[in-house]
């Protein structure tokens, strides 16, 4: 039995006001929700929302950290600050991260396993490039990312594991994926996880869709029995609309 879980991503977005109203407008919304409905603020607003977000029952989330527990890295931010705020879920390797701060799939993977070590569940985030798409590389380039992510990881972490399949092109363009072509991806990555752990693992683990969700395309990811959920960039920084996204997943 697999809970849905829709995160939201608000990327380098939002102040603290805006941060706690958007908290406040979204748990008065969603009180009767069976959904795991997820907040990831930048690292400044975790500390702020941590509080709303326990009332609400919305779970915290982080966009990204470090896998060492402390020292000189300046600028990074470690899996105990994380646990010790409250945080349940750290997005790791989304596509902005590989692209612009050279993040590779053996960062991702050391990230995801500093996750585990720390009680935190990864969101690791695997994704074609439009080129890679249009050489008929999507599976063998979300293979090589699943299977280097979770490389190390004990099966009693990946099965709790959260995997976001995000098509770079899809990404705030607009032009979602359809349900059928992220469904194939899902489906992918669940073999990949049953050769790497065990069917019944590959069976447990949830995977999200993203790229250009909005509440009028959920359901047509929802409705495919191999997606989970989805991890929202744009449309998470409106409550109302966020909102929508949670109801129309049931
Ligand atoms: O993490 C979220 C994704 O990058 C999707 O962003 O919903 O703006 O396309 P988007």
């Amino acid at each position: 039995m697999r809970i849905p879980i829709i995160a939201a991503n608000w990327k380098m977005h939002k102040d603290s006001q805006e941060a706690v109203d958007f908290v406040e407008s979204l748990g008065e919304q969603l009180r009767a929700d069976s959904v795991e409905a997820v907040v990831c603020p930048p690292h400044p607003l975790l500390g702020i929302i941590a509080e709303p977000c326990r009332t609400y029952g919305l779970k915290l989330g982080a966009q990204n950290m470090y896998w060492e527990e402390a020292g000189a890295f300046t600028g990074e931010v470690s899996p105990l600050l994380l646990k010790d705020i409250g945080v349940h879920y750290v997005i790791v390797g989304h596509s902005e991260r590989r692209q612009l701060f050279g993040e590779t799939d053996q960062h991702v993977a050391r990230k995801a396993k500093a996750a585990f070590a720390h009680d935190l569940t990864p969101i690791i985030c695997v994704g074609e490039t439009q080129q890679e798409r249009q050489s008929g590389q999507t599976m063998s380039v979300i293979s090589e990312q699943v299977t280097v992510a979770l490389t190390g990881l004990d099966p009693s972490q990946a099965r709790k594991a959260v995997i976001a399949y995000e098509p770079v092109w899809a990404i705030g363009s607009g032009q979602a994926a359809t349900g059928t072509d992220a469904a194939q991806v899902a489906q992918h990555i669940r073999k990949v996880l049953g050769e790497m752990f065990s069917l019944k693992l590959a069976r447990d683990v949830r995977i999200q869709y993203g790229g250009s969700v909005k509440p009028d395309n959920i359901q047509e990811f929802m409705r495919e029995p191999e997606i989970d959920g989805a991890l929202v960039g744009g449309a998470s920084l409106d409550a109302d609309l966020f909102a929508g996204i949670v109801h129309n997943a049931l």
